[in-house]
């Protein structure tokens, strides 16, 4: 075995097709982009792998899973600099080629908002007969990270209501005040759970990170253009910020 074919290098390099054929700068779209599913797809393995030893209270496993994904996140919203090197002019020399695909026909990225919890109907009905459906519909139907956090939470001897371990799991995470009690608790009484909801906070605050990061990029290289997607463009990404994917990790910091 050498490394070029433990890793399918030939076909990996063979990945980066120009639709322009030969504008320069279109090279680094491709490329970033397809670094970024490639992170979706190790992030959306490491929480499921956070999913399995939050329910086997595994804290300490737990918190390095959530340590990985925390530093990948960093690494993401770092990569946003590379792409920010491209002028508006370098963009617009192929952007005709993009057609009408868009960020916001990744797939992975809408499994990794459903498994966070941040669950809109509108993101799963425009995958409907496109492939990969499936697999999305099983993340919209599936329990998220925060309820695999309550579960741990509820065991640790913090009782939480029905209310809350038996909510409707396709509703996007809101906020309660039993379990934001309960995280007051764990966070002045187990060091240890501490140490992973303290985890979550970092991964929460950095894909929001991202998203400002991204808006930016976006307003920097098309203005207030629409989208290639058909969204109103930065408006639409506008409204995606300052949303938590754990809204009581947030809410509770003024109780510390
Ligand atoms: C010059 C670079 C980029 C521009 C101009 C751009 C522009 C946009 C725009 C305008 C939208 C709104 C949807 C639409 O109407 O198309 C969007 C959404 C999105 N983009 Fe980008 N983007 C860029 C780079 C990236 C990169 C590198 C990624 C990494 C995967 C990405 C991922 C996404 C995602 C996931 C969404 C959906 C966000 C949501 O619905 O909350 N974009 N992008």
């Amino acid at each position: 075995m050498t490394y070029g074919e433990y890793l399918r290098v030939p076909d990996l390099l063979g990945l980066q097709q120009l639709q322009s054929g030969s504008e320069h700068d279109e090279l680094l779209f491709i490329t970033i982009h397809q670094v970024y599913e490639l992170w979706f797809q190790q992030v959306l393995h490491e929480l499921d792998r956070l999913v399995e030893r939050l329910a086997a209270d595994d804290v300490a496993r737990a918190r390095h899973t959530v340590q990985r994904v925390r530093t990948i996140i960093k690494t993401m919203v770092a990569q946003l600099d590379v792409l920010e090197t491209m002028t508006p002019l370098e963009f617009l020399s192929f952007r005709d080629f993009l057609g009408s695909s868009s960020g916001f026909e990744s797939l992975q990225f809408r499994e990794l908002e459903f498994l966070l919890g941040q669950k809109q109907r509108v993101h799963l009905d425009r995958f409907a007969d496109t492939p990969g459906f499936d697999r999305l519909v099983g993340r919209w139907e599936s329990p998220t990270v925060w309820d695999a956090v309550l579960g741990l939470v509820d065991r640790s001897g913090r009782a939480l209501p029905d209310e809350v371990l038996r909510r409707d799991v396709t509703a996007p995470t809101a906020s309660h005040p039993a379990v934001q009690d309960a995280l007051v608790s764990v966070l002045r009484e187990d060091a240890g759970s501490a140490g992973l909801l303290e985890g979550l906070t970092d991964v929460d605050e950095g894909l929001q990170e991202w998203r400002y990061r991204h808006v930016m990029m976006v307003l920097r290289t098309i203005g207030t253009k629409p989208g290639t997607g058909g969204s109103s463009g930065v408006g639409y990404l506008q409204g995606t910020l300052f949303r938590p994917v754990f809204p009581d990790l947030w809410e509770i910091r003024g109780r510390l």
